[in-house]
C-alpha cells in the first residue's frame, strides 16, 4: 500500500502571492524534520521487520522517497496523520532511477542500505544542482573503505559486495548524507567500524539512535568520532521524528522582521543553541525553552554578521533566510557562505526587491535598507524560496514568488500556518 501519492512534477507552474507590511501574531506549529525524516526512511531498507515513524512531514520529498522505496518494492502503510509504517521484506529491486534521484539528492541514501542488505545497488548520480556541484565521491570512498566493489557506469553507481567489512574510514569533508550512508552500511558490516571526522547533526544522531533501536550497536552518536559494532541483522523499532529546525529558526525570523510576537512550538532548542545565541544579537526578545520558544520583535533591527559552519554552527540551510533580516537591519553585515560554492542565488532576487547587498567570493556584504520593495521574484532552490517569502512579508505591496515547487519539498503546509497567524499570503496556478 501507498501512504502518499508520487509527487506531481508536471505543476511547476503555481506561486505564491505575499502582501507584505502586517505584524505575524499568534502560535505556529513546527513539523517533524524533513532532514531527519528521509535518511530514517531509507534505514528501514536494512530490516525485514516493520519500521514506524511517527511525526513524518507532509512534503514533495517525502513523497518522492516514498516513491522510491515503493519502486523497489517497500511495503508503505499510513498509519494516520503523520505516521507511517516500512516493511522492507518484499525489496526485490536494487535500483534507484535518475528520474527520482535527479529530483532529490537525498535519494543516495539507499545506496548504504541496499549494499549492506542485498549486497548489490544499482543509484543514479545525482548530478549538479543549483546551490553547487554536490559530488557524492566520499559516499563511494566510505563504502569502498567497507569492502564494496564500485563502478561508476553510464550515469549510474554500480555497487556490490559479499558482507561488508569493517573498516575505519576518515571524512576529509564532514558530510550528512555520506555519514548516514557509511552508518547505516556498517550497521551489517562483519566487525567494527570507526567513522572519524563524521556529521554531528541531530538529524545524524537521531538516525543512529533509531538504528540501535532496531539492534544495531553504535557508540558516539552526536560527535565526530562514531564507531559501530556489526550486527548479523537488525529488527523493528518506532520512533517519533525530531522538530525541523531549519523551519523552526525560518519562523523565528519571520516574527523578527515583520516586528511580530510569536509562540514557536514543538521545537527542540539545545539543537539551535548557536542560531538562537546570534539571532538574540539583533535585538529581539526571544524567551527559550526546551520545547517552544517566544519571541517579540523589536523596531530597530541589529545586524548579525556570521558564516556558516556544519553543526553546532550556523547552518548553511539558514544562510539565506538569516541574510533576509541583514536586509533591512540598520547598519552592515557580512555573511560569508562555507558550506556550498553557489549558494548565493537569492541575492540577485533580493537586489531586485531593493536590498543592497554585495558579493565578495564566499562573502556577501549587506547593508540594510529602510525597506523592501515587492517584485515579481523566482525561487531557485529550496531554502532561497523561504528567503523570498520573508522578504516578501516585509516588502512594501504584492510580491509574486515564482517557482515555488521548490518550497513544497521542504515546508509543510507553509502558506496555511503563515496565513495562521496574520501574513496575507496565497497561492495561484
Ligand atoms: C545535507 C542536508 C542539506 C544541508 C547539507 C549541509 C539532508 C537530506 N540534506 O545535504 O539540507 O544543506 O547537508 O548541511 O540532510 N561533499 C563532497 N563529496 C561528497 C559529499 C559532500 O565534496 O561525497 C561536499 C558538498 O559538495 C558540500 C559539503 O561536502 O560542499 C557538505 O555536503 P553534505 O553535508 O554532504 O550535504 P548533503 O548531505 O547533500
Amino acid at each position: 500500500m501507498q501512504g502518499h501519492q508520487s509527487p506531481d512534477y508536471k505543476t511547476p507552474l503555481k506561486k505564491l502571492v505575499i502582501n507584505g507590511g502586517y505584524p505575524l501574531s499568534g502560535s505556529v506549529r513546527i513539523s517533524g524534520s524533513k532532514n531527519a525524516a528521509l535518511p530514517m526512511m531509507t534505514a528501514s531498507i536494512l530490516s525485514d521487520h516493520d519500521i514506524i515513524l511517527n511525526g513524518i512531514p507532509d512534503l514533495a520529498d517525502v513523497r518522492t522517497m516514498i516513491a522510491l522505496l515503493n519502486s523497489m518494492g517497500m511495503y508503505t502503510k499510513k498509519n494516520h496523520n503523520d505516521s507511517f509504517t516500512f516493511n522492507a521484506s518484499g525489496i526485490n529491486s536494487k535500483f534507484a532511477s535518475y528520474e527520482l534521484v535527479k529530483t532529490m539528492r537525498a535519494s543516495i541514501m539507499v545506496l548504504g542500505p541496499l549494499l549492506a542488505k542485498h549486497g548489490e545497488a544499482k543509484v543514479s548520480l545525482p548530478g549538479g544542482c543549483a546551490i553547487g556541484a554536490r559530488p557524492v565521491d566520499l559516499h563511494i570512498q566510505g563504502l569502498e573503505k567497507l569492502g564494496a566493489t564500485i563502478e561508476i557506469k553510464d550515469g549510474y553507481i554500480l555497487a556490490s559486495s559479499d558482507r561488508l567489512i569493517g573498516s575505519t574510514y576518515s571524512f576529509p569533508k564532514k558530510s550528512v548524507t555520506g555519514t548516514a550512508n557509511i552508518l547505516m552500511a556498517a550497521t551489517l558490516a562483519e566487525g567494527e567500524t570507526k567513522i572519524l571526522n563524521a556529521a554531528c547533526e541531530p538529524e545524524i544522531a537521531q538516525l543512529g539512535e533509531l538504528l540501535n533501536s532496531m539492534g544495531a550497536k553504535i557508540q558516539g552518536l552526536g560527535k565526530d568520532c562514531i564507531t559501530i559494532e556489526g550486527v548479523e541483522n537488525l529488527g523493528g523499532a518506532e520512533i517519533e521524528i525530531i522538530p525541523d529546525r531549519i523551519e523552526a529558526i525560518t519562523m523565528v525570523i519571520a516574527g523578527i522582521i515583520t516586528r511580530g510576537e510569536l509562540r514557536i512550538e514543538n521545537i527542540n532548542s539545545s539543537h539551535m543553541q548557536q542560531p538562537i545565541e546570534l539571532i538574540r544579537k539583533c535585538g529581539a526578545k526571544l524567551e527559550v525553552f526546551e520545547d517552544y520558544l517566544y519571541l517579540k520583535g523589536s523596531d530597530l533591527i541589529s545586524p548579525i554578521s556570521f558564516q556558516t559552519n556544519p553543526y553546532p554552527g550556523i547552518p548553511t540551510d539558514i544562510q539565506a533566510q538569516l541574510m533576509v533580516l541583514n536586509t533591512v537591519a540598520e547598519g552592515d553585515s557580512k555573511v560569508k557562505e562555507t558550506i556550498f560554492e553557489n549558494r548565493f542565488m537569492h541575492i540577485l532576487e533580493l537586489k531586485r526587491m531593493g536590498a543592497n547587498i554585495g558579493i565578495d567570493g564566499n562573502t556577501a556584504i549587506i547593508t540594510g535598507v529602510q525597506k523592501l520593495n515587492s517584485a515579481q521574484v523566482m525561487a531557485t532552490d529550496l531554502r532561497a524560496s523561504a528567503a523570498l517569502i520573508l522578504a516578501g512579508l516585509i516588502a512594501d505591496g504584492e510580491t509574486i514568488i515564482d517557482r515555488i515547487y521548490h518550497l513544497d519539498r521542504g515546508y509543510e503546509s507553509i502558506e496555511e500556518k503563515l496565513s495562521n497567524i496574520g501574513a496575507k499570503v496565497r497561492r495561484i496556478d
